[in-house]
């Protein structure tokens, strides 16, 4: 079997993987950066739209408080400082001064700022509503060109090595649970490898494609998380799945994110009689944190019977539309809605997991020499719900503490690296339609029974659906030759069996988790959605 050995292998090429591999090469690692498809393609990161915070240094206890409010006071709070702390210069050194990512700018030159739900201040810099392609684009032509990195595209991982179950030598089950890489699949020849590294670093993004209805790219199922998983990595606050109120929605057209900032620059919820009803929910109306918000949409559209909301934007004059939102205009014009006119039809869908793999702040998970970065990782920074245009900046963040802290670690530890065994693979090509088939049931079952409003029955139905499924996917998985979708699925029945399994052990209604206690609840949502699908 072809072996690669490295100091650092970056699973995910999104923002954290890209600007832990910058990092790890400004300190001299060797760093391998594998990444699922093309790099151009396939990135959450590349998909935010709102924008990053900047300034957290111009009113940094406010900027807390704001986090710590649409956690619903859950956050932790050492990592709320040191986003804070270390944000700005994140920011600063990475994306200003070395990708000079193109933030707009005023006509004197200095950066525009624009707020998001749950923002007491105009704080998030943007590059029109494609701030995330801005900055990966930037990103991606950077990491090509980095000595030390070596980039593979296509490959896919497939399980996480460690010394006790993968090496060759009998001795090494004694030692304790030490992850040393990863096998990876390379999508195009099928061939299998094993990547030996030093560190492992997770930056697989989240896990919104295992729910019906999400903002999130093809194939983003929370590999990084049923990998860390299945090797005894401690996962948490997977019940806090953050739903995005607004999500493009409309009869036979391709859903999308309709950016919060929309809101920020004056859009307001309305429904279909014009209604602005977030107006008597909470004290900041369109703009409250995401998680009340979704919850409002999901109740009105209970009462009304009706699919969608709107966001009203005739605050805002028509040039300032399509010049602020180049990309929410366009797309919404090809599915026939024009925004310089008309309101735009939305409701939430899945968007961002809180919860992931446990880490501290320096990304070291609870297994040896396994880290985990951005939204794969959970240092309890968002708690129960995320604050808008956090997510760009703790991947800054994180991946730079680190791989600072790796760093260290190569420099001083002597790691042991052994020969790991070949992988075994039957040949017998898996059949597509039963993966697609497995896969629109999982993806049903999160929707209808662990969605925005969750009981009992619901999850004990979700669990029974996903448990027997699972069971069929593991015999499917060990009898098949390996391909990208079915390590999709297999990653993405576990995931979602792990979201189950944490939304049922908490009865407790906090941020974007919510629980009824009896189940009279009608979920009209759902229904209405499958209708327009
Ligand atoms: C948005 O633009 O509304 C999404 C950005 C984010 O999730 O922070």
């Amino acid at each position: 079997m072809d072996t690669i050995r490295t100091d650092c292998l970056v699973i995910g090429a999104g923002l954290a993987g890209c600007s832990y591999a910058h990092c790890a090469s400004q300190l001299g690692m060797s760093v391998t950066l594998v990444c699922s498809n093309e790099l151009s393609k396939g990135a959450n990161s590349q998909w935010a739209q709102g924008g990053i915070i900047f300034d957290t240094s111009l009113n940094a206890e406010q900027l807390k408080r704001d986090i710590i409010s649409a956690s619903d006071g859950t956050s932790n709070p050492e990592a709320v400082d040191s986003l804070v702390e270390h944000g700005q210069e994140a920011v600063q050194s990475l994306l200003l001064d070395e990708l000079n990512v193109p933030f707009d700018r005023e006509k004197t030159g200095d950066l525009k700022y624009t707020r998001e739900g749950g923002h007491t201040d105009r704080r998030i810099i943007f590059s029109k509503d494609l701030t995330g392609l801005a900055i990966l684009t930037n990103m991606h032509e950077h990491v090509v060109g980095l000595k030390n990195v070596s980039v593979l595209t296509n490959t896919v991982a497939v399980d996480l090595l460690t010394l006790s179950h993968n090496s060759l030598d009998p001795l090494d089950k004694y030692k304790p649970i030490t992850c040393i890489g990863a096998y990876v699949l390379d999508t195009q020849t099928g061939n299998i490898r094993a990547i030996i590294a030093k560190k492992t670093i997770l930056a697989t993004g989240g896990m919104g494609q295992i729910f019906q209805n999400t903002t999130n790219q093809e194939g983003v199922v929370g590999h990084g998380v049923a990998m860390a998983k299945r090797l005894g990595a401690r996962v948490i606050d997977l019940e806090y799945i953050q739903f995005h109120p607004t999500v493009f929605l409309k009869k036979n057209c391709p859903l999308f994110l309709v950016s919060e900032a929309v809101r920020g620059e004056g859009g307001v919820l309305v429904n279909s009689e014009g209604k602005a009803f977030m107006d008597t929910i909470h004290p900041m109306k369109s703009l409250a944190p995401r998680d009340i918000v979704a919850r409002a949409i999901h109740q009105e559209l209970i009462s009304s019977g009706e699919s969608c909301v709107y966001i009203d934007l005739s605050s805002m004059k028509s040039d300032f539309v399509k010049e602020r939102f180049p990309s929410i205009y366009q797309r919404c014009f090809e599915s026939g809605v024009d925004i310089a006119k008309e309101p735009i039809p939305v409701a939430p869908a899945a968007h961002y997991s809180c919860g992931g793999v446990f880490t501290d702040l320096k990304g070291r998970s609870s297994v040896l020499n396994l880290n985990a970065i951005g939204e794969t990782a959970c240092t309890g920074l968002h708690g129960a719900n995320r604050l808008a245009s956090t997510s760009l900046l703790e991947c800054l963040v994180t991946a730079k503490l680190t791989a600072e802290a790796d760093c260290q670690d190569v420099r001083s530890a002597n790691f042991h690296l052994p020969a790991v065994r070949d992988w075994e693979s039957p040949d017998e090509s898996p059949d597509e339609v039963l993966i697609q088939q497995d896969m629109r049931l999982i993806r049903s079952t999160m929707w209808n029974y662990v969605g925005l409003i969750r009981s009992s029955r619901r999850l004990h139905r979700a669990r029974r659906i996903l448990l027997e499924l699972e069971q069929e996917i593991s015999e499917f998985y060990s009898g098949n030759r390996l391909t990208r979708s079915l390590i999709d699925l297999r990653n993405a029945v576990r995931t979602a069996l792990l979201v189950v399994h944490a939304a049922s052990l908490n009865s407790e209604s906090k941020g974007s988790h919510f629980v009824v206690v009896g189940d009279d609840e009608v979920d009209t949502l759902a229904a209405a959605t499958d209708e327009i699908k």
